[in-house]
């Protein structure tokens, strides 16, 4: 009776179908690095943990998210997980999760590389939705290999319905949509330049064409083109001139008051705005598609929101003359010509080297002829380096603090030297805290942190973990948590939209805003959809990211997975963003006096142009998973 029994439990156990999840599609697995793999590790080697190997399973990279729609036919899922044995310099920590419809069924340990696998077991009966998750054990996602080995599932005796691998909808945010037709002055409202060396600045101003242009004190050396709003010339001396510039078209007019100010290196007063050609065309950028980007920013309307910069990264180089000069490749036949074409709309061009031999990429880069090439970069028309570290690593292995600074001064000097104002962009990872020194080596903005890559996990790791940084940043010498990665990225020659969700895209371009960080598009200009150019050419939040005080935002307050951010404003206002990193919605709160502030305030929000009203103690909300919410807060008068 009891064999029977026993007999006829197990028979019903093994009675369900298996299915091995490296069966199903993996396109909708959402990770921190690279792609899901199908019986590989996420660098495509067979999945091997701890020396054992796997004839199936998934190979993911943390933090990564998987749904799976189970129809309610399934019983059990199964696997056997731990951090891939792969080469990778560092050792991975993960933690893998396995929930059903939005309850946590199954967590296993830290898991560190060099563990043997943990067997996960769920049950599945009734669970319409499972999702895998991988998290990264607290200390970033770098070398997070993980693998789901031999990850199955178990489906109810004579299932009918299949496991589908599906990617959740998420609904675009309420962000407003339109672009404004009657004139308006829009930001950055504060420029600079050296005097004696060519100035450049286009009125920022959106609103249908044609429309023209009045200035009344203008500095002494500077003019405007009246039909473009372009001011250029060369500041006659030192000093700070509020200009009253007038714009109208068909439809009205508006005014607005736009400080020039002229002093030695007087640069990059706002954090820099524009597009670099990296992220969408890494090694396939050339001539013809940077030309295409300066045509899209103005055509777009995005340099009428403030977007100057056209900045070509690496592959640009070829060797040097018999005079040392450095040349172009064949990708870029007259960079001058490129030169005067972009500033011809109004815009500026940026470049990029290196201080050691080589490039990142393995061009020519500017050792030992840092002065040559400065004054070659002047000579073309240049504005602005990125000036990116790499094989100065053969040169300097081990840099102490001086070795970290030396190759920045040479290249300072050089710049700061030649006939043209050249904004100077530091990339090198964050190396020796460089935002402690950043700005004595004459940087303009350097780069705090690795490569950023479109998934939440890169863009969220990096932008939440600037948040000691607010004190270095300030007028003229900005954090750089990398480029921008919404739209359509890729690293070139093929393009994908970005892999954030809506959500996370707003989150990305709330933060950035708030940091004070540069603002450089890292997308294919020319296929903008509607919802990325709504992100990027919101006035509302951009005049926070452009605010003259230039102060960058701090964590006031965090609960759970959401966190508040405040930064002040030079009208005195607050700008304030409510974050939700979970992945559930959740109510995220901010007391007025975590912000310093009492009494009644008005809150507007900015992302969709409307007054909340005024609020006595603090003001909370509702923020969809990975989201974010960005508001004005004003004290009643
Ligand atoms: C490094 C930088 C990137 C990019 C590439 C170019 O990885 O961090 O932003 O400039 O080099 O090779």
């Amino acid at each position: 009776m009891i064999i029977q029994a026993l007999t006829a439990a197990l028979l019903c156990l093994h009675a369900g179908e298996t299915i091995y999840l490296d069966t199903l599609d993996l396109a909708p697995v959402e990770q921190g690095w690279k792609t899901a793999q199908a019986r590989l590790s996420v660098d495509g080697n067979a999945i091997s943990i701890a020396g054992k190997g796997f004839g199936h399973g998934v190979g993911t990279h943390a933090r990564s998210e998987w749904t799976i729609d189970l129809f309610g036919a399934a019983t059990a899922f199964d696997a056997m997980v731990g951090v891939d044995d792969e080469f990778c310099s560092g050792d991975g920590t993960v933690v893998f999760v396995v929930m059903g419809d939005g309850k946590e069924l199954a967590r296993t340990e830290l898991i560190k590389k060099g563990e043997a696998a943990r067997p996960v077991h769920a049950e599945l009966t009734g669970v319409k939705k499972l999702t895998l998750v991988v998290e990264d054990g607290g200390d970033g996602i770098n070398y997070d290999h993980a693998d789901w080995g031999d990850a199955r599932i178990t489906m109810a005796d004579g299932a009918k319905a299949k496991p589908r691998s599906t990617k959740p909808a998420r609904p675009y945010p309420r962000i407003a949509m339109t672009q404004p037709t009657a004139p308006a002055i829009t930001q950055p409202r504060i420029t600079g330049g050296t005097p004696g060396k060519p100035f450049l600045y286009r009125v920022p101003t959106t609103g249908v064409r044609p429309m023209h242009f009045a200035a009344k004190g203008l500095p002494k050396g500077l003019a405007l083109d009246e039909s473009t709003g372009v001011i250029s010339g060369s500041l006659a001396g030192d000093g700070s001139w509020d200009v009253k510039i007038a714009a109208r078209n068909e439809l009205g007019s508006t005014e607005a008051v736009v400080t020039i100010v002229g002093g030695a290196n007087a640069l990059a007063l706002t954090p820099p705005m524009g597009w670099n050609s990296w992220n969408c065309w890494a090694g396939a950028v050339d001539d013809s598609k940077v030309r295409a980007a300066a045509d899209w920013m103005v055509r777009s309307g995005l340099a009428d929101h403030g977007f100057t910069y056209i900045n070509i990264d690496d592959t640009w180089e070829a060797g040097r003359d018999e005079q040392g000069r450095i040349l172009t490749n064949e990708k870029f036949p007259d960079m001058k010509a490129l030169a005067d074409y972009v500033h011809s709309k109004g815009l500026k061009l940026g470049i990029y080297s290196s201080p050691g031999p080589q490039t990142c990429a393995g061009y020519e880069g500017s050792y030992q002829h840092e002065k040559l090439d400065a004054d070659r970069y002047a000579e073309w028309g240049i504005d602005l380096l990125k000036y990116d570290w790499c094989s100065y690593g053969n040169i300097e292995p081990k840099p102490d603090h001086a070795a970290l600074m030396k190759p920045y001064v040479t290249m300072r000097d050089a710049l700061r030297g030649s006939s043209r104002d050249i904004v100077y962009s530091l990339c090198q990872y964050g190396m020796g805290n460089v935002w402690e020194w950043g700005d004595e080596v004459g940087g303009n903005y350097w780069r705090t942190t690795g490569d950023i890559n479109d998934s939440w996990a890169s863009m969220a790791g990096i932008g939440f973990g600037q948040a000691d940084l607010a004190p270095y940043a300030g007028p003229g010498h900005w954090n750089d948590p990398d480029m921008l990665v919404v739209g359509k990225v890729g690293w070139g020659p093929s393009l994908h939209d970005s892999r954030l969700t809506p959500d996370e895209q707003v989150t990305h371009i709330t933060l950035w805003s708030m940091l004070a960080s540069p603002l450089l598009i890292g997308c294919d200009l020319s296929q903008m959809d509607q919802f990325t150019l709504a992100l990027l050419s919101n006035d509302e939040v951009l005049s926070v990211s452009q605010d003259p005080l230039g102060k960058q935002a701090s964590r006031v307050s965090q609960e759970g997975e959401t966190e508040v951010w405040a930064r002040p404003l030079e009208d005195g206002s607050i700008a304030v963003a409510l974050f939700n990193r979970g992945r559930e919605t959740a109510q995220v709160v901010a007391m007025w006096d975590a912000l310093g502030l009492s009494g009644r305030q008005h809150v507007r929000d900015l992302w969709n142009h409307t007054d909340q009203g005024a609020f006595e103690r603090g003001y909370s909300l509702e923020v969809p998973r990975h989201g974010a919410v960005m508001l004005r807060v004003t004290p009643e008068r």
